[in-house]
């Protein structure tokens, strides 16, 4: 009786909870990165010169223009996949991102680099005013939404922070100005929903005491970008960098522990993000990364420690779609790295994409992310038709079929990538260039790349990752070939060695080759990181395969790939059929 009247006394008023609860929990955020904006883009320009209209050096035009004779493509309004974007593009992006979503987000973050490659010999007033043009679109576009910016290594020096934070200082309160000021960084509290923003400078991450700078800057950019000499890419860090570089992980250390204590969540933003890039196939060594070995590993150790609070991580840099997945020390999948495709269709050296822009879903009352859709344009189309199309390409947890985003589910979904069924990393690749097809299929080792840059974010771990697993893929290939080649022939084998001498005689050779390797690489990887034991468990289920075995279910994965070890062609025509059945969806 009593327990009836509570229940009908408490009811209705749950239900205002509930229905009220459900109703203010959803709430959504942009998130840019990469815009590029180049100023002397020119439709005029040429394709293959960065779009620029260079003046004829020598002079000797004499009526036969060769250059413009032998180049067929001309810069779209729009952009161009060699090139940097044109103003037009950036803004048909933010006009897209209020027509879409107007008002309705509660902040966007831009991820830096906002700066063309083309403005680097520019003065830094012209350099200062590009931003401000920048600024004050997003600010006319979004007057009542923060808008949190994060320097990207293409925005500014030291000394220009205090510069570059009068000009943002209408989106950071003043605790955040101190430190932007200095540092470049900040941190941002939402108190509507107790999640705080860690903006980091990603820069300092690329400083290092222990490694000397041997050419100070680890991106190497073609030469045709510099019309002049670069003025100012020192050899040495400055001892004052690296004093703000230890500065802000002390200062990042303190926020996540202040976080923890007040029982917030966060979200760490930055630019550059820690690990190896997924498109540069191969191991990467210093010179090609971003963040050093040192920076790499204290950033991982942070992120592992403070897992707890860490509802997300949003980087760009990359220009590509993609993610990546932080382990703790037994391999248990703790945390996630969103990397956002650029708006910039080109990124040298690695390749091109279409422009992008993202839409994080997420739960306001606790910063969990539960979606995002993708917004892409299709650059030659919206050329051809001269009009910005912006359309959705994907939602996440559709098109990956995730329940949820969370380290585990993202786990899960990267396992895919080496499961049986390759369509799913046939979708993982397509979104990552923004579904821009730079001609050869992904497969083999360009896979395994991805997958190691995905799931191993330590340099140490992500080489370890490239060699183990293609290390196995040989013997496994090895084993497999062996056994089902010697199967119906056991008895023969047994009797006479002679009656399978052919096929065994190759295989006991290579065997003795590669097992020896393969043995030792493999056991020392599992004893001195267990991500690679633990990686192919499924989390949701049970092991698809023995976890003492690491890669076991890789390679039952590839079918192509059990041919004969030295013969490394994979099931070409199958993956072909299967994406442009992908195609047709
Ligand atoms: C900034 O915007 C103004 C006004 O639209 C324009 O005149 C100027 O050329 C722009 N500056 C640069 C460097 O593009
Ligand atoms: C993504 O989800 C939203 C609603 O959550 C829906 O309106 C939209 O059509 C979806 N887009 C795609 C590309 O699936």
């Amino acid at each position: 009786m009593r327990n009836m009247s509570l229940e009908l006394l408490l009811s209705p008023f749950l239900f205002a909870v509930l229905l009220s609860s459900a109703h203010a929990r959803i709430g959504y955020f942009w998130h840019i990165t990469d815009l590029h904006l180049d100023t002397i883009y020119s439709m005029e320009g040429d394709a293959r010169k960065s779009c620029w209209q260079l003046p004829r050096s020598g002079g000797a035009s004499n009526g036969m223009s060769v250059a413009a004779a032998s180049s067929p493509e001309t810069p779209g309004a729009f952009g161009d996949y060699h090139c940097d974007s044109p103003w037009s593009l950036i803004e048909s992006a933010v006009k897209t991102m209020k027509a879409k979503q107007g008002d309705n987000v509660e902040f966007v973050l831009w991820t830096g680099d906002a700066l063309s490659h083309s403005a680097q010999p520019l003065s830094e007033l012209k350099q200062h005013e590009i931003l401000r043009n920048i600024t004050e679109l997003l600010g006319r576009s979004f007057s009542s939404q923060f808008i949190f910016p994060v320097l990207g290594h293409e925005d500014g020096t030291p000394h220009k922070y205090k510069q570059m934070g009068e000009l943002w200082r209408h989106w950071l309160p003043s605790e955040a100005l101190l430190t932007f000021e200095q540092g470049g960084y900040y941190s941002i509290e939402q108190t509507k929903s107790r999640l705080r923003i860690v903006a980091l400078n990603t820069n300092f991450m690329r400083h290092d005491p222990k490694v000397p700078q041997a050419n100070g800057n680890g991106i190497r950019w073609p030469a045709e970008y510099y019309t002049e000499p670069r003025a100012s890419s020192s050899a040495q860090v400055p001892d004052e960098d690296l004093q703000q570089a230890e500065q802000q992980w002390l200062w990042l250390e303190e926020v996540l522990t202040k976080s923890r204590n007040k029982q917030e969540t966060v979200y760490i933003v930055g630019h550059m993000p820690p690990g190896a890039d997924e498109r540069h196939l191969g191991p990467q060594h210093n010179g090609q990364l971003t963040f050093t070995e040192r920076n790499n590993k204290r950033y991982l150790e942070l992120v592992r420690k403070y897992a707890s609070v860490i509802q997300g991580q949003f980087f760009g840099h990359l220009h590509s779609d993609t993610f990546r997945i932080v382990y703790d020390e037994h391999g248990t999948p703790i945390s996630w790295l969103m990397i956002a495709p650029s708006i910039a269709p080109r990124k040298s050296g690695i390749g091109s994409n279409n422009p992008a822009l993202r839409l994080y879903k997420f739960d306001t009352g606790n910063g969990q992310v539960v979606d995002y859709t993708q917004y892409w344009m299709d650059l030659p189309l919206a050329n051809r038709a001269n009009e910005p199309l912006w359309l959705p390409e994907y939602n996440l947890t559709h098109y990956y079929a995730l329940n949820d985003i969370s380290a585990i589910a993202l786990h899960n979904f990267a396992e895919r990538f080496t499961g049986s069924d390759t369509s799913w990393f046939s979708r993982y690749y397509r979104a990552n260039a923004v579904r821009h097809q730079s001609g050869s299929p992904c497969l083999g080792l360009c896979m395994l790349n991805h997958y190691c840059a995905i799931t191993r974010l330590d340099y140490d771990e992500f080489r370890q990752c490239l060699e183990t697993e293609q290390l196995s893929l040989h013997s496994h290939a090895a084993i497999a070939a062996l056994s089902s080649c010697c199967a119906l022939f056991s008895l023969c084998v047994a009797l006479s060695f002679v009656c399978c001498w052919h096929y065994t005689l190759p295989w006991m050779l290579h065997m003795l080759d590669t097992s020896a390797t393969t043995t030792t690489t493999t056991t020392a990887t599992t004893t001195s990181t267990p991500t690679a034991t633990a990686t192919n468990m499924d989390y949701d289920g049970q092991c698809e395969v023995a976890p003492t075995e690491p890669n076991a279910g890789f390679i039952t994965a590839i079918p192509g790939l059990l041919l004969p070890a030295p013969n490394m062609r994979m099931g070409v025509r199958s993956r072909r059929q299967r994406m442009s059945q992908l195609a047709n969806l």
